[in-house]
């Protein structure tokens, strides 16, 4: 592929590549130029204009995020730290039903989309006018994104506590025919939220049409991960089918004290329906899950720590039930007074977690807030945390595993062509990392923290992490959805 004598941009020297396929690791040099990976193996004779000395290091592809809330962070902190940190190198955005675009100037936003609102006067009133923003100011990542039937749900409907009407439903399928048009990935939902609760089955798919013709994804947030969590999931592989397209079950989990061990049920379950139709499925390495303040019993049942509140940010970091011991009230009169913000939810068994992780098609996703002064540590440490905390240190899978749950298997199902492996031609988003250090240090008390271990990441070939420094590149590009096969 590559003449000897020419001169690359870059060569990473003395490193091991774990590419991003699951095969073993190897030995060799990996060369870039033009953003590209122009050559891989014993590289000597080949001259650079810069050199990064991997000895003892892992070589990656750079990680793909596969569920993220960084919808608005990608323009208002562009630089990504939290993300380019950890080896992250593009991020997907527009999930659990809620994107940036399209939306309409004035409207109000419900919770949880006004968590992610920009200034009213700077939305984007369609997703084209939202991508072409992301290329006008590059961030320091690669982004892709779906769009949230949530927001669909809040621009078209007078009131959202209601199945959308036929009328609706066609307004919806046309914002959603644009913005595919325009790039989207594909449709999540956030039936869990009040805004789209109330939202059928078949709402879903009527709105969903666009995505057949496409090849868009459809991703869920479900209706339910606790009690009613096999019917969530029979409700997610049904949409898929009825529509023809790969589903994506977001962040699974099973969630209250009686569903404790359930994922040994939903596991095999998953597994079935994907010998009869294209079915993903991500995971956060944490047993905490994090989203907007909730009000109702049921989402309080365990310890609640409040990561933002708009109304009252004194109470940031303390838990729900001494904030409501302090004011004299229940934790549902509590939280309704600390809304709007966020909240971290104690509600996950860590066998569970464990078992979701290292099911075999599970992608590493954050589903970070980037929210806030304290938000869940999952923002800044889960690449981290999988690589150290459950691959190196617990043993739950090899690094191979680890790495191409965050890169090659995440790539393939997202449709993300030229990303995803250390290959020659692919493009060079690439990681340096030490196996033996890599570790996650954000914290819930402290979460806000690069994680250790990270050397070096290429985004685009353009060196934007190196030695625990951002170095100020914003070398991002906007990815759009390439037809698979499946
Ligand atoms: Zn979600
Ligand atoms: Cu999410």
């Amino acid at each position: 592929m590559s003449v000897a004598h020419e001169t690359h941009d870059l060569i990473i020297r003395g490193g091991t590549v774990i590419d991003g396929t699951r095969a073993p690791r190897f030995d060799a040099d990996v060369a870039v130029t033009g953003g590209r990976i122009t050559a891989i193996g014993d590289l000597q004779d080949h001259r650079a204009h810069q050199t990064l000395d991997a000895q003892g290091l892992i070589v990656s592809p750079g990680f793909i995020d596969s569920h993220t809330h960084d919808d608005q962070a990608l323009l208002a902190q562009p630089d990504m730290t939290f993300k380019v940190s950890q080896g992250v190198t593009t991020v997907i955005g527009g999930n659990c039903g809620v994107s940036a675009a399209p939306l309409t100037q004035d409207m109000d936003l419900p919770m949880p989309l006004s968590l992610m609102d920009s200034p009213k006067g700077r939305r984007f009133t369609s997703f084209a006018a939202y991508l072409d923003a992301l290329r006008r100011q590059p961030a320091a990542v690669n982004a892709a994104s779906l769009v949230g039937h949530s927001t669909l749900r809040a621009v078209v409907m007078d009131n959202l506590n209601r199945p959308a009407r036929i009328d609706e439903i066609e307004r919806m399928r046309t914002l959603l025919q644009e913005s595919m048009a325009a790039g989207a990935l594909g449709l999540s939902t956030g039936t869990f939220y009040p805004p789209a609760m109330h939202a059928t089955t078949e709402e879903i798919i009527e709105v969903g049409r666009p995505l057949t013709a496409h090849q868009g994804l459809y991703a869920t947030h479900m209706r339910d991960e606790a009690d009613h969590v096999m019917d969530s999931l029979d409700e997610t592989f049904r949409i898929g089918r009825a529509l023809n397209v790969p589903v994506v079950v977001s962040h699974h989990k099973v969630t209250g004290a009686i569903n404790f061990g359930r994922s040994a049920h939903t596991l095999p379950v998953l597994r079935e329906a994907m010998k009869h139709q294209k079915v993903c499925v991500d995971c956060y390495p944490y047993n905490a899950s994090s989203t907007m303040i909730r009000n109702e019993p049921e989402n309080l049942s365990s310890p609640v720590l409040i990561a933002s509140s708009r109304s009252h940010p004194e109470c940031v970091g303390r838990y729900l039930a001494d904030i409501a011991k302090d004011w004299g009230l229940t934790l549902e009169q509590a939280a309704t007074r600390l809304q709007p913000g966020t909240a971290i939810y104690f509600k996950m068994h860590e066998d569970d977690v464990q078992r979701i992780l290292a099911f075999d098609e599970t992608m590493v996703g954050s589903d970070g807030i980037p929210v806030g002064d304290r938000p869940h540590p999952r923002l800044w440490g889960t690449f981290p945390r999988v690589l150290g905390h459950y691959s190196r240190d617990l043993g739950l899978f090899p690094l191979e595993t680890a790495v191409w749950k965050m890169t090659g298997l995440t790539a393939r199902n997202f449709g993300l062509q030229g990303r995803g492996t250390v290959a020659v031609g692919q493009c060079a988003d690439i990681v340096v990392f030490d196996a033996s250090k890599v570790r996650d240090t954000a914290q819930y008390d402290h979460p806000t923290q690069a994680a250790e271990g990270i050397h070096a990441v290429l985004v685009n070939g353009t060196l934007t992490w190196k030695d625990g420094q951002h170095t100020g590149a914003r070398g991002g590009q906007v990815l759009t959805r390439s037809r698979v096969s499946l």
